[in-house]
């Protein structure tokens, strides 16, 4: 039985992001990618420079195809992101807008996302990244926060919500799983956020995980329980498990049982349906170029779409053997 089908009978998603250049070029990457996942998700092009390279012009295709593929397999998509500080277009970035101005700016790139692919999505990525790693508050580098101000994140929200009262709204983050401060950084946001009437839905926990410290399950669960108390829902939204590059069999093990204990927190969690990987070919990870070439290997199927152990790891857990 694919992954799919055994997510599917525990009630979970199990998605993938999507590369539209691997799709074109390797007719393996679509197969493989309809067969094993019932989720999917842009890795780049819903983005803000793809869908608005132009101030005023939207370049949507590339994405609508994407949904054309997710419809025709039944695959439930997620929207990532409307709100970050990276892969901005030049004239927002090298603009010189005033608040007033960026917020316009914001509402009606959020208005025209939403309303084009209304019914299409089941959850946005509204911000992505947006608090920072060592201190309290949001990260210093960030057109958003640095232009508009500390409340960035809560007008995006609100221009979600208005442009598509239907849709489940997610704060995305790396390390939120793994680093305590970080986690309650995050913790505070969203709770401030409900408490001033914010439409924030869920969380989303990137889960970029190495396979030597990985976070231990109990620990996980524990942080997921704390927004699923808030009435919030929890993604795991792009998952991938770093070994080295010169990976030992032992390597291989120890990421197929933080696999498996990531599977487990998915499941005895009270609100955590979907886990997202950040691709499922070795072959087309954004990890080797990122950590120059340190760490590979950390998607469920190898260079040639080979399922690994930690693939026969999240399918057993599944499978509840
Ligand atoms: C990454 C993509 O995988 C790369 O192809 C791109 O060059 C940079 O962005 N956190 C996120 C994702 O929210 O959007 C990032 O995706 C990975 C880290």
């Amino acid at each position: 039985m694919s992954l799919r089908e055994l997510a599917a009978r525990r009630g979970l998603i199990v998605g993938s992001c999507y590369n539209p250049a691997a799709f074109a070029e390797d007719p393996r990457y679509g197969e493989v990618l309809a067969r094993e996942f019932n989720g999917i998700v842009a890795e780049n092009h819903m983005k803000f420079r793809f869908l608005q390279p132009e101030r005023g012009r939207f370049t949507f295709e590339v994405a609508d195809a994407m949904l054309d593929f997710a419809e025709a397999h039944g695959m439930m998509a997620r929207g990532h992101t409307l709100v970050w500080q990276h892969s901005n277009p030049d004239w927002l970035e090298q603009g010189d807008f005033t608040r007033a101005e960026m917020l316009e700016i914001m509402r009606a790139h959020i208005h025209a996302v939403l309303g084009h692919f209304r019914g299409r999505i089941a959850a946005w990525d509204v911000v992505n990244e947006a608090i920072s790693d060592d201190h309290d508050g949001f990260r210093a580098k960030n057109i958003w926060f640095q232009r508009v101000g500390d409340d960035f994140v809560d007008h995006a929200f609100r221009f979600a919500h208005e442009a598509d009262p239907t849709m489940a709204l997610f704060y995305n983050d790396y390390d939120i799983e793994w680093v305590d401060a970080k986690f309650e950084r995050t913790y505070r946001l969203v709770a401030g956020m409900l408490e001033r009437g914010v439409p924030v839905h869920g969380v989303g926990l990137q889960y970029h995980t190495r396979a030597m410290d990985a976070p231990k399950p109990e620990a996980v669960l524990k942080k997921i329980a704390a927004f699923n108390a808030l009435g919030l829902t929890v993604h795991l939204t792009e998952l991938d498990i770093k070994i080295p590059t010169q990976a030992t069999e032992k390597d291989y093990r120890e990421q197929a049982e933080v696999m498996a204990g990531i599977t487990h927190v998915a499941l005895e969690a009270k609100d955590c349906p979907a886990i997202f990987f950040w691709g499922f070919t070795d072959k087309y990870s954004w990890i080797p170029n990122f950590t120059k070439g340190e760490y590979d290997h950390t998607l469920p199927f190898d260079r040639d779409y080979r399922p690994k152990a930690m693939y026969e790891a999240m399918a057993t857990v599944l499978t509840g053997e």
